[in-house]
């Protein structure tokens, strides 16, 4: 399933992250707040357990989300903005980190660092900004499939047609919740009009890294 958020404020905020004039801290930021925008949307069907709380009239109880069984896992370089701002609203929640670079050549990416907790019968979260070729995603779906979760939910910023293609093909019970799914990747494997590469974007780093 892939839902595309249709909210103009998430629409407004990913179009100032086309702007080059975005600088680094703003980019981190308004990818922060799209992070939340995302999750609010990706968990707004999540069952509420009910707890017994201490209030001021005693004890009481109310609907909570699980949150020990949910872990954020983020792609770095550029999913390291996203996962503060959702383990903010999940305090209990986990967080696993996957280190991927795509090649610039040949666009496969490759896992160099795996940390993940155990997933089985938990509810894991994906975040990374981009899915252009879904190479890096598809690699992270199948990398967390093998650890046995109860679901998984990819939360992104943009995307290309093509992407969302090949991850339907390959992960059809995925659930994709993407701000924004672009006209096409251009012959370098960039999303257009894109915003650029987010990693770069967010860190300063225009020039390709070693
Ligand atoms: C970007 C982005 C995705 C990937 C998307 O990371 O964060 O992980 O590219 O491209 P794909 O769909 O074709 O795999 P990149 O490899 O540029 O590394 P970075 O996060 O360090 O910038």
């Amino acid at each position: 399933m892939i839902y595309e958020l249709s909210n103009p404020v998430v629409k407004t905020l990913l179009n100032h992250l086309r702007e080059t004039q975005t600088d680094a801290l703003r980019f981190r930021h308004i990818v922060q707040e799209l992070s939340r925008l995302l999750a609010y949307e990706a968990l707004k069907t999540e069952t509420l357990e009910d707890k017994t709380i201490t209030t001021w009239q005693g004890d009481r109880s109310f609907g909570f989300i699980k949150e020990e069984d949910i872990i954020f896992v983020t792609i770095l370089r550029a999913g390291l903005p996203m996962i503060e701002p959702v383990t903010a609203l999940f305090p209990k929640a986990s967080s696993g980190f996957l280190a991927m670079k795509r090649d610039e050549k040949t666009h496969q990416s490759v896992l160099y660092y795996d940390r993940i907790p155990e997933c089985k019968g938990k509810t894991v979260v994906i975040v990374d900004p981009m899915v252009a070729t879904a190479g890096s995603l598809c690699d992270a779906i199948s990398v967390i499939k093998t650890k046995s979760p109860k679901k998984i939910i990819s939360l992104n910023i943009i995307g290309s047609p093509e992407g969302m293609e090949i991850l339907e093909q390959k992960h059809p019970d995925i659930e994709i919740f993407i701000a924004q799914i672009d006209e096409k990747l251009n012959e370098n494997m960039f999303i257009v009009p894109g915003l650029g590469d987010a990693g770069d974007r967010s860190y300063n780093t225009i020039e390709p890294l070693e």
